[in-house]
């Protein structure tokens, strides 16, 4: 069996105006030297994650994605939203052929990016929404890449096949955000009488405003959560759908004081996303946190929902994989490869984590177990810790007929992802080339 994969990249909050205003990445002691001078030998979080982003569009060559899912600005800065599209279209390098032509950037609004002061009371709910959509048709000529309303699917292959794919879903998760909560009946009037003394000193829009508060309301609107189920259920059987959103479908780690700190219907977005009854991934932003959650409800089978949150951007951002099977088409497994800021270093690549989208015995199905066996019989314990290169040199006669050099390294790559995947084996360095892979058996 060989294994084929495609990915993404998935950026948290951006929050542009507040992104810009870091201090560069130096220790600045002495303040004497110029701006220049330190800028010679300094770098700032902006520059970084641009220079990041850059090197996976141009390394990652199964990329065909770059999911963002919102909070572009902060307090509903709509100028700071359009130099944040202008700094996305540079830093993404948008209008370059090469990356973009079989490629796609998918955007979803976050609580941040939405004007409350321009909010009329009860305009229609979709208005707010309209400053955004013209930053990204100013800026890029098209306003395509941000969904506000019905989400439609984004079904991308691998360059150059059809199948398998992956089926991007995007949920406005703000459609309430910014709306107006009026005082109870019973205190309105009596409001209304004490405010009526001042009417003459404020606009009508203020005078509204004064007897309501405009309250962070996310939720989503039932049409579309029917939408996102149907496109789940009508989606090809080896795709995986991911499904992409602002607000997380769960509480963050950390206690948050606040008022309506969870999505208003986050509970019916799970059980609809459950019931459709397969592994759906889930991306989301908001709580500048990244914690990764599986969650499945043993009364409606095995799938999950793998509920993955990328950190604020000037913290850095995440890749993922989806493995497939080339012959069956088969989705297998993925791969969360966090790209993160250390101390002084810049953006670091970390391990990455392993999850399967199919069952351990489903798993075993896909081997070809000549090469696993092979692979099982040098990797006898965890002490025994083997070079890719030494496996390669070691292959038996009999798996070498009728593969030359490559095709044996593609067998022997293979081996090692599912063995991987089954959590058999661990494999250091693996985001680097498989020549420098060192290969551990972890159970026996
Ligand atoms: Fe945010």
């Amino acid at each position: 069996m060989s294994i084929s994969y495609v990915s993404f990249l998935h950026l948290g909050d951006v929050h542009y105006p507040d992104l810009i205003s870091r201090s560069p990445l130096v220790d600045h002691k002495d303040k004497g030297l110029s701006t220049a001078t330190v800028g010679a030998v300094s770098s700032t979080r902006v520059a970084d994650i641009a220079r990041g982003v850059s090197r996976v569009l141009k390394e990652e060559q199964n990329l065909v994605a770059v999911v963002i899912t919102g909070d572009l600005t902060t307090k509903g800065d709509v100028p700071g939203y359009k130099e944040c599209v202008t700094f996305l279209h540079s830093a993404l390098q948008l209008s370059d052929e090469k990356y973009w032509q079989h490629r796609r950037l998918l955007v979803v609004p976050g609580n941040h990016d939405i004007n409350r002061s321009a909010i009329v009371a009860g305009q229609p709910l979709q208005d707010k929404f309209r400053p955004l959509s013209q930053a990204w048709l100013d800026v890029c000529g098209s306003d395509r890449t941000l969904t506000v309303g019905v989400p439609t699917p984004t079904d991308l292959p691998p360059l150059g096949t059809d199948n398998p794919s992956i089926r991007f879903l995007p949920l406005n998760t703000c459609y309430l955000c910014g709306e107006y909560r009026a005082f109870p009946d019973r205190i309105r009037n009596e409001v209304r009488r004490i405010v009526d003394e001042v009417k003459s000193t404020v606009s009508t829009d203020a005078f509204e405003k004064m007897l309501s508060e405009q309250i962070d309301c996310p939720a989503v609107a039932r049409e579309h959560v029917e939408a996102i189920e149907q496109h789940i259920q009508e989606s090809d059987p080896n795709s995986v759908s991911v499904v992409f959103g602002h607000h997380p479908l769960f509480a963050q780690p950390m206690p948050r004081i606040d008022g309506y700190n969870e999505m208003l219907n986050a509970g019916f977005v799970r059980e609809t996303i459950l019931e459709t009854r397969k592994n759906v991934v889930y991306l989301h932003g908001h709580i500048h946190q990244d914690p990764l959650l599986t969650v499945n409800s043993p009364m409606r089978g095995a799938h999950r929902i793998i509920h993955v949150s990328a950190p604020a951007l000037e913290d850095g951002f995440n890749l993922i994989r989806i493995y497939f099977s080339s012959e069956t088409g088969q989705p297998l497994g993925m791969e969360l490869v966090q790209h993160r800021f250390g101390d002084h270093l810049g953006l670091v690549r970390q391990e990455p984590i392993k999850l399967r989208l199919i069952e351990q015995t489903e798993l075993w199905n896909e081997i070809d177990q000549p090469w696993v066996d092979y692979v099982l019989s040098k990797l006898t314990s965890p002490q025994n810790v083997l070079r890719f290169n030494e496996l390669l040199r070691g292959v038996p006669p009999a798996l070498k007929v009728n593969e030359d050099q490559t095709a044996q390294t593609n067998s022997l790559v293979d081996a090692l992802i599912i063995l991987e995947l089954l959590e058999i084996v661990k494999i250091v360095n693996r985001d680097k080339a498989p020549k420098v892979w060192q290969c551990q058996r972890k159970i026996i």
